[in-house]
C-alpha cells in the first residue's frame, strides 16, 4: 500500500514514485531524468521565466514547464520527444540571438556558464532572429560586482535569490514589455542600495551578466585551479573554493556542499580572501622602536613580550591583562591562548571576537 503522501505517475514510460507536493521537474531529476533548465534556482520559488524545461503531459493541449507544475496522481509525463527538442532549441535561438555575445568573458575566465553549456549542447547560435536588442551595460562603479545587463536574458534567478534567500531585495525586476530590466531602487548603483555584497547573484546568474569584478582579466578559466578550503575570517566557517592562477588567489566561489553555510557567504569570504597576497600583509613581526615600526626577528620578538609582561604583572597584577583570541585563528590557538591567560598570567580576563 503507498504511504499517504505518495503518489505514482509515469515519467517517459516508466511507473514512478513520487510525493505530493513536489513538481515534475524534482520528481524527474529524483528518477535520474534529465531536463534542461535555466531559470531555475532550486533554493527559490520558480518563476517559469524561460519554459526551457517544459514537457509534455498527457491531456494537456500546451507543454506545462516542469519546474513549476507540481506532480498529480496518475500524471503521465514525456520529458524527450524530437517536437520538445526542437522547442527547447528554438527558445535557446531566441535567447541568443537577443542576446549575442560574441566571446562570453564568464565562460573564457571564470568557466562555463549555463546558458552556453546549454547552446551548445543544442546547437543554438545568434542570427537566427532579428530585432532590437534589450539591456545595457550597468555604470555601477562598485568594486565587487560587475553588471552587464546587455547579456542578461531576465530568468530573474538574481532577485529571487537576493530577496527570498537573502532577504537584501536589493534587486528587483523593473519596467515592462521590451523595458523590463533588473534594477536597484531608483536604478541607482549596488553600493547605495540594501546590496550585502553577498555575492549570490552572481553565483546563481546561468550568463556573463553578473561577475566578480575583481576576478575579471586575472587568467583564463583552463589557468585557475580551485582549491576547497574554509573561510578564514570568522566561527561559522563557511566552505570556499579559492580561484588559483599563477600563484595567487584571484577570487572566491562558494562550496555549494559546505555544511555550515551550504553556498551561502558573506561579503567577506565572498570578496576579500585576495588578502593572502596583499603587499601590506605582515611577514615579520615590528617592534616600534622610537615611535617607529621596525622589522624585527621572532626572538627579539618574544624577549619584549617577556620583559613587558612581567614588568605589567608585578606592578599591575595579573588582572591588569585582558586576552581577546580570533575567530581566525584555530581552535587548538583559542584553547592555548585561554590557558596562557588563566594558567600563566592568572586571570580570566579572557575572551573571543565570534562570541558576539
Ligand atoms: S550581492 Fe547579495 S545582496 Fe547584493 S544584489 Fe547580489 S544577491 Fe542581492
Ligand atoms: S542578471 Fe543574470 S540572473 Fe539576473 S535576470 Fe539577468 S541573466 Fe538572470
Ligand atoms: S527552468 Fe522551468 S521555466 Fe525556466
Amino acid at each position: 500500500m503507498l504511504k499517504e503522501e505518495t503518489l505514482k505517475v509515469v515519467i517517459n514510460g516508466q511507473e514512478v514514485e513520487s510525493s505530493f507536493g513536489k513538481t515534475i521537474l524534482e520528481c524527474a531529476r529524483d528518477s535520474g531524468v534529465d531536463i534542461p533548465t535555466l531559470c531555475f534556482d532550486s533554493r527559490v520559488k520558480a518563476t517559469a521565466a524561460c519554459r526551457l524545461c517544459s514537457v509534455n503531459v498527457k491531456g494537456r493541449r500546451l507543454p506545462v514547464a516542469a519546474c513549476a507544475q507540481k506532480m498529480e496522481p496518475g500524471m503521465e509525463i514525456t520529458t524527450d520527444s524530437s517536437d520538445l527538442e526542437s522547442m527547447r532549441k528554438t527558445i535557446l535561438d531566441l535567447v541568443v540571438s537577443e542576446n549575442p555575445t560574441g566571446e562570453c568573458v564568464r565562460c573564457e575566465e571564470i568557466g562555463p556558464c549555463e546558458l552556453h553549456t546549454l547552446t551548445k549542447r543544442y546547437g543554438s547560435k545568434p542570427g537566427r532572429f532579428h530585432g532590437a536588442l534589450s539591456g545595457e551595460k550597468s555604470k555601477d562603479t562598485n568594486p565587487f560586482i560587475f553588471r552587464d545587463y546587455s547579456q542578461c536574458i531576465l530568468c530573474y534567478r538574481c532577485t529571487s535569490v537576493c530577496g527570498e534567500l537573502e532577504q537584501a531585495h536589493a534587486i528587483v525586476p523593473a519596467g515592462r514589455g521590451f523595458g523590463s530590466r533588473i534594477a536597484a531602487a531608483f536604478d541607482s548603483g549596488l553600493l547605495d542600495s540594501s546590496c550585502t555584497f553577498c555575492g549570490q547573484c552572481i553565483q546563481t546568474c546561468p550568463t556573463g551578466a553578473l561577475m566578480d569584478r575583481k576576478m575579471l582579466g586575472q587568467a583564463k578559466a583552463s589557468e585557475v585551479t580551485k582549491v576547497k578550503t574554509v573561510c578564514p575570517y570568522c566561527g561559522t566557517g563557511c566552505g570556499l573554493n579559492l580561484h588559483v592562477a599563477n600563484n595567487k588567489v584571484i577570487g572566491t566561489t562558494p562550496d555549494w556542499d559546505s555544511p555550515s553555510g551550504e553556498g551561502s557567504l558573506c561579503v567577506k569570504g565572498q570578496f576579500a580572501t585576495d588578502f593572502v597576497g596583499h603587499k601590506d600583509r605582515l611577514k615579520t613581526p615590528l617592534i616600534r622602536r622610537n615611535g617607529v615600526l621596525t622589522e624585527a626577528t621572532w626572538d627579539e620578538a618574544y624577549d619584549l613580550i617577556v620583559e613587558k609582561f612581567t614588568q605589567i604583572k608585578e606592578e599591575s597584577g595579573p588582572n591588569a591583562f585582558t586576552f581577546w583570541t580570533s575567530a581566525r585563528a584555530t581552535t587548538e590557538s583559542n584553547y592555548i591562548m585561554q590557558k596562557f591567560a588563566r594558567a600563566v598570567i592568572g586571570t580570566n580576563n579572557v575572551d573571543n571576537c565570534s562570541r558576539t
